[in-house]
């Protein structure tokens, strides 16, 4: 508590700030005239203090107070602090909006009004037409995408109410000014926010009589939580402690049976996110690669590299040629590359060895290269760029390849490196 402070402080905030909780409130006054050791005095009982502490107790704050098992601290006793709060206190707090249009003030804005408030005030977060720059907050789209692996939940798709965009708007946006909105802007705003989300016309008008006329497309996605009556009887039961198992154990599958990391149809671990420029443009990601599946499918393969010499199933997607989207991204994230690596016609020795043809070729082949160690003996030994290596490799090359030379932290997405491969796959040797 500053001394300087010339506005109240509210020194008790239990939860949810309705209008009886905050009336509730105890509001301190700290101006300059308030007299500063104040707190400790009332608190101590007319017993307790003279044996206690006589002394220090003017100086002692509460918290030491309290902890002192000498002092008694009696519940009843009022603290002696602060006043009821003012109604305009408590207005100022009271900003809930319900969904029944409870709470909403009375005001009215239109979607022409709302477009220039939230350009001024919100587009240099949210965007122009509310898509969200870079990564703010998207208010905008996303409609029937909330069943997909990458849902856009926005007001228009995901949120059930209208009344949640009037109240969050108005109590914590424009972020870093919160509350500095009017009411008829916050109407205008959220009128313009119905408009990007195509759910009225552009000449709508929003006010608190047609307020609760409004029904947000996601409103029967939520529903209450019925549990309580429909569940938790089921887990309410006393609980078995002892003899519960009626039958021996049985062994029906082997760990070495199923694969540990199940897959998606995709062919890619599962819940592994697809690629999102590919989700952009619509395109799926291929069909399963047949090397990523070799490791789980034959566990024996300490040496995988001398059976897939020559010509690697990796090295050729059973697609046919990659995807040129794909393509167009590894060729971003060669730029990572590109300070060490040359890869074209011409392309020469630099930093690191000359990539073209590295696809499918053994390790450690490139002439006119001083390879690591490392390297030069995966490479001797039959090792082999194919996916899975390439993968391992630029994930994290020096747990792939002690020792390497390339001082390189690694692509740790995998997107990033299928990309790259597919982009090195378009040069060959
Ligand atoms: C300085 C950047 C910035 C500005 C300006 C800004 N916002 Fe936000 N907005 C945010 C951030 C950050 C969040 C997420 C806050 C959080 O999750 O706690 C957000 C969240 C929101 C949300 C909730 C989105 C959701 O789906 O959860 C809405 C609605 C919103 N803002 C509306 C507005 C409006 C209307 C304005 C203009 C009056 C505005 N914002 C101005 C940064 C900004
Ligand atoms: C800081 C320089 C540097 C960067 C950045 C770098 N590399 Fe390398 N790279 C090397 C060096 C040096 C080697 C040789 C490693 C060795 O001998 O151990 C190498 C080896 C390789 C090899 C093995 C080539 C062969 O002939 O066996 C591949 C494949 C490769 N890098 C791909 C990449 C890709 C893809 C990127 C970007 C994502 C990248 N590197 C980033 C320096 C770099």
């Amino acid at each position: 508590m500053s001394k300087s402070s010339e506005f109240p402080t509210i020194l008790l905030v239990t939860g949810w700030a309705t209008a009886a909780t905050v009336a509730a409130f105890v509001v301190a006054t700290t101006g300059q005239d308030a007299p500063e050791p104040a707190p400790a005095a009332p608190i101590v009982t007319a017993e307790a203090a003279p044996e206690a502490a006589p002394e220090p107790v003017a100086e002692t704050p509460v918290a030491e107070a309290a902890a002192d098992p000498g002092i008694v601290i009696p519940a009843a006793v009022p603290l002696g602090l602060g006043r009821p709060a003012l109604p305009e206190e408590i207005d100022a707090w009271d900003l809930a909006v319900l969904p029944d249009g409870t709470g909403l003030p009375e005001g009215s804005g239109d979607v022409e009004t709302g477009d220039a408030v939230f350009a001024e005030n919100c587009a240099s977060c949210h965007g122009d037409f509310a898509e969200g720059l870079d990564s703010w907050p998207v208010l905008a789209g996303g409609a029937g995408s909330l069943t997909d692996r990458r849902p856009v939940k926005t007001i228009g798709s995901y949120w059930p109410y209208l009344s949640t965009v009037f109240d969050y708007i108005h109590r914590s946006m424009p972020f870093g000014q919160a509350q500095t909105l009017s009411v008829d802007d916050t109407y205008a705003i959220t009128a313009f926010l119905l408009y990007s989300n195509g759910l009225v016309e552009d000449d709508f008008t929003l006010s608190h009589e047609n307020f609760t006329e409004i029904v947000m497309p996601n409103a029967d996605g939520f529903y209450p939580d019925d549990r309580p009556e429909t569940e938790y009887s089921l887990f309410r039961a006393e609980p078995c402690m002892e003899n519960c198992r009626t039958a021996a154990p049985e062994v029906t599958k082997r760990a070495v049976e199923i694969s540990v990391t199940p897959r998606d149809a995709d062919g890619k671990p599962a819940g592994t996110l697809p690629v999102l420029s590919l989700v952009a443009t619509g395109k799926t990601v291929a069909p399963a690669e047949p090397a990523a599946e070799a490791p789980a499918a034959e566990p024996a393969a300490a040496e995988p590299a001398t059976e897939t010499t020559g010509v690697s199933p990796a090295a050729e997607p059973a697609s046919g040629a990659p995807d040129p989207t794909l393509i167009a991204a590894g060729e971003t994230v060669f730029k990572k590359c590109a300070a060490c690596h040359k890869v074209g016609e011409g392309a020469k020795t630099a930093v690191g060895p000359a990539l073209n043809g590295v696809i499918g070729a053994a390790m450690a082949q490139a002439g006119g290269f001083n390879y690591s160690a490392t390297l030069a003996e995966m490479g001797a030994g039959g090792g082999v760029w194919d996916a899975t290596a390439l993968h391992s490799f630029l994930e994290n090359p020096k747990a792939f390849a002690p020792g390497t030379k390339m001082a390189f932290a690694g692509l740790k997405e995998p997107e990033d490196r299928d990309a790259v491969i597919a982009y090195l796959s378009t040069f060959g040797p």
